[in-house]
């Protein structure tokens, strides 16, 4: 017991204060939150781990407004919390009970759970809950294949069975499709069940881009393997043009036995990878800090499977066994919740029909979706100490300079 070291106790109780004090001031975000404290996998040992290169935290206290209604609740109850959790903790620590850390972190995760709770904070947060975030474009239901999408590579290899599309690649061709419509911001979901058993290098892509040289896009990209190793999925991001930021997962599931939902929500302060709704990445606007941000195009969104077996795979040592072709993967659960822009417009007039103002309010502009709820701070934390592979921004022999988007330490 004695030679538990106090320090990282302080930082985990620093943490739950932290949670605490996003509980209080984040208004209005959804998601469950207290489970989410419960169910992140933070320790004593993981909370340096976790606050190393992590943003969420940074961006999420940046949210507390200068305090306004419910003032006291804001201000005095983070307070109290803080002093009464680190105060039992301490008494718990020193008491010499023989816990483990894990009996240590349970006990400070459910202090401050119970007071959390006890003090009324919960209560008052449901309340914000409530208040609706207006939405008026889409209800979040998906669509027929073909009442947003259509073929646009290879229209032999595209199939349509029932509510079911598949995508289909063979040594003579991958195929592809592309909505009929351009957007700006929103939400774009599109649920996929990826290549089964070999898969090596093929890769599968959702994405959404626009036009041009100086165009913009995001890209989730399913880099196959071999029967039985993982699914890798490759994020980037480019903008006027230019690319180069590109992340790695792991899944903490099989994409390719079940559908799972992968989605890109972009407004002009963020743009978020989602898998099952799980937050993946964040690329924020930091525009004021002179660093580009992708808000001016309006984007198609694509889907697409093709042979990349020269780097997909195990940096393109295994090649594509075209023994097991045709490799197909299927889709469902077409969503589009975003602003249509007329094809024919230009980006200043495109720009203007999609943001709030006058009698349009866009649930993408609500105060809310400039930032990650706390729930997502959490998941985005817990995929990032466990499911991130590649970080172009910790990479520092391919940019010795840091990239301007990245906060290197
Ligand atoms: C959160 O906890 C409540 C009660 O403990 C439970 O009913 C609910 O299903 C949980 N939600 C999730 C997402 O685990
Ligand atoms: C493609 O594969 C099929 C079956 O394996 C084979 O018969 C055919 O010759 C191949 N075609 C090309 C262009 O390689
Ligand atoms: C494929 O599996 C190997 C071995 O498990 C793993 O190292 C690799 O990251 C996986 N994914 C890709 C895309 O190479």
């Amino acid at each position: 017991m004695a030679s538990v070291s106090l320090f990282p106790l302080f930082l985990f109780q620093l943490r739950e204060w932290l949670v605490v004090l996003l509980l209080v001031t984040d208004e209005g975000c959804s998601g469950p939150a207290v489970n989410a404290t419960l169910s992140a996998p933070i320790g004593p040992t993981a909370v340096p781990k976790l606050f190393e290169g992590n943003w969420a935290y940074r961006n999420s206290l940046s949210l507390q407004q200068a305090p306004a209604k419910g003032t006291w609740q804001r201000l005095f109850l983070p307070s109290f919390l803080l002093l009464s959790s680190t105060v039992l903790v301490t008494w718990i620590f020193k008491s010499d009970v023989a816990f483990g850390s894990d009996a240590l972190r349970l006990a400070g995760s459910l202090l401050s759970l119970r007071l959390y709770k006890a003090t009324g904070v919960e209560q008052w947060r449901s309340k914000s809950e409530n208040r609706a975030v207006p939405v008026v474009m889409g209800g979040g239901s998906s669509s027929r294949f073909d009442e947003l999408f259509q073929p646009s590579w290879s229209m032999d290899h595209v199939t349509y069975e029932g509510e079911v599309l598949k995508l289909k690649l063979d040594n003579y061709s991958g195929s592809g499709f592309s909505s009929k419509s351009k957007y700006m911001f929103g939400k774009t979901t599109i649920q996929i069940k990826l290549v089964g058993g070999d898969s090596a290098g093929t890769v599968t892509a959702f994405y959404m881009s626009s036009e041009g040289a100086a165009h913009n896009e995001f890209d989730f990209e399913f880099l196959g393997n071999t029967t039985g190793e993982p699914y890798l999925v490759q994020t980037n991001i480019y903008i006027n043009g230019v690319g180069n930021r590109e992340q790695r997962h792991s899944l903490w599931f099989d994409p390719t036995t079940d559908f799972h939902s992968y989605s890109i929500m972009w407004n002009k302060e963020q743009v978020i990878f989602l898998a099952d709704e799980t937050p993946l990445r964040v690329y924020k606007n930091k525009e004021k800090n002179g660093v580009p941000f992708p808000k001016d195009q309006a984007m198609g969104v694509y889907s697409s499977i093709w042979n990349a077996d020269d780097w997909a795979t195990q940096g393109g040592r295994v090649k594509t066994d075209w023994s097991h072709a045709p490799f197909v993967a299927s889709y469902r659960g077409f969503e589009i919740n975003a602003c249509e822009c007329p094809s024919a417009a230009a980006p200043a007039e495109n720009f203007k029909r999609c943001s709030s103002g006058g009698a349009t309010q866009y649930w993408w502009d609500h105060p809310v979706m400039a930032e990650l709820s706390v729930h997502q701070s959490h998941q985005l934390m817990w995929v990032r100490a466990n499911h991130l592979i590649y970080d172009y921004c910790s990479d520092y022999a391919r940019f010795p300079a840091s990239p301007p988007e990245c906060e290197r330490r």
